[in-house]
């Protein structure tokens, strides 16, 4: 009989799979790759490719977490019934891995922007001063390594109390608290006159700026936003009992990651334009636009706390789902989870120490042209992910079928139509894409 802990319900995964992939991707990403990419141009790209590879590749990830029962190195090696496979999902966990180690330093930022929110400072007008108090916040390495070190601690605090009193518990509070935070900010920013201006930008079809680097920026941000490739989904799935249906899980999981992106754009994008701000700042915008967005609104410092409380919350939800991936990767070498948190949580600070000091004193050590934290974030949404899926995609498509089949029939007979469409989607489809996306990236 086995021991491995399960969610207490199919809502409690639903929220735990979504907080995973609802995260900074959401709110901090969207709306500047948004931004940068033309607005429409990226985010209509990114919505079909979420509703078409991502969900395959999602359900792909929920087939061999279940019916491997392991971490994503054994479940690949199970599932896959060679060692071969278990590459594949060494790569999902290392690309995890290294996603957390550049996340925690974002997620620093989010928690020392709350903290300076909440005490009145930096909410200004002045865009240049706010980019230069930006710019003198993320190069010291004493307080970024410090609030880096927090979020870390606040991750690893969640983790270290397991699947249902740690991660189950603490989805089922903050999702739906994400939700209406997002909802009360949206609701504020479109009642700013001249806020429509910024949903245009997000929704009216551009043709002129449609090009070949927006469809593939958001096939990237696909795999980013909905966790596809780092091994997390695999490992909630393994909590998962036999009793549920995993096409319907899918859909919603992906319903949510997207949902939250579009919520994250419509509250970001509107104020924007509302103040006449510019929606191509880049990844500062979330540090340097909003802080000044809500220097202009009444009750300014009120909304600026609840934004960066929003952005804590959602990055909490994903570092936890990553955290856990690595943990339960160590758990099946037989590591207990007392001593796999603190060992997963020091390797992780060790590497991201120099994720946070690449604004500071590593700002020159460049590779390829690119600072360490850059690198790593493109390795992992490039590479790293489109990688691991691509055998996760082989494995449930190609290598064992009929396991797949099972796992999507445990809860509801699908027709021979139904199964052959998800096949071809997962095994066809999807790696077609990846290979595209690989060979584009490189
Ligand atoms: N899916 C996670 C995010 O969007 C990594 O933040």
């Amino acid at each position: 009989m086995s021991t491995r802990a399960q969610f207490t319900s199919k809502l409690g995964f639903i929220l735990s799979s979504a907080g995973a992939a609802v995260g900074l991707g959401a709110i901090w990403k969207f709306p500047y790759m948004a931004g940068t990419n033309g607005g429409s141009t990226f985010i209509i790209p990114y919505i079909l490719f979420c509703f078409t590879i991502g969900m395959f590749l999602l359900l792909a990830e929920l087939v061999v977490g279940r019916a491997g029962r392991a971490a994503s190195i054994n479940s690949m090696i199970r599932v896959g019934r060679s060692r071969f496979w278990g590459l594949f999902g060494f790569i999902g966990t290392l690309t995890g891995f290294l996603i957390l180690t550049f996340y925690s330093t974002v997620g620093g930022w989010c928690v020392a922007y709350a903290v300076d929110a909440a005490l009145g400072n930096g909410i200004i007008t002045d865009v240049k001063q706010l980019g230069s108090y930006f710019g003198k916040f993320v190069s010291d390495p004493v307080s970024c390594i410090g609030y880096q070190l927090i979020f870390m601690l606040m991750t690893a605090g969640v983790v270290i109390f397991g699947v249902q009193k740690g991660i189950e518990r603490l989805s089922k509070y903050l999702m739906p608290t994400l939700f209406i935070l997002m909802l009360v900010l949206i609701v504020r920013g479109l009642t700013l006159p001249g806020a429509w201006a910024g949903v245009e930008f997000m929704f009216s079809l551009d043709w002129e700026h449609f090009n070949a680097d927006s469809v593939f920026n958001a096939m990237g941000f696909c795999f980013f936003s909905l966790s596809v490739g780092a091994g997390t989904l695999i490992v909630y799935a393994s909590y998962l009992s036999e009793a549920d249906n995993l096409p319907q899980s899918t859909a919603w999981v992906a319903f949510l990651g997207i949902l939250a992106a579009l919520l994250g754009g419509l509250m970001v994008m509107p104020p924007v334009f509302a103040f006449g701000l510019e929606p191509t700042a880049g990844p500062g915008l979330t540090f340097v636009t909003m802080p000044a967005v809500f220097a202009h609104m009444p009750f300014g410092q009120f909304f600026a706390v609840l934004f960066y409380i929003c952005l804590i919350v959602a990055a909490i939800t994903s570092s936890v789902s990553i955290l856990e991936a690595v943990t339960a990767a160590l758990g099946d070498l037989k590591i207990p989870r007392r001593t796999a948190v603190p060992i997963a949580f020091t390797a992780i600070m060790a590497i991201g120490v120099f994720c946070s000091l690449s604004f500071g004193p590593l700002a020159d050590v460049k590779f390829f042209g690119k600072t360490i934290f850059d690198l790593l974030d493109y390795l992992t949404s490039n590479v790293g992910m489109p990688f691991a899926a691509l055998g996760l995609a082989i494995v449930a498509a190609w290598v064992n079928w009929p396991t797949t089949r099972h796992q999507l029939t445990t809860a509801k007979v699908l027709s021979p139509m139904m199964l052959t469409c998800i096949r071809v989607g997962i095994g066809v489809v999807s790696p077609a894409v990846i290979i595209i996306v690989v060979m584009r990236s490189l």
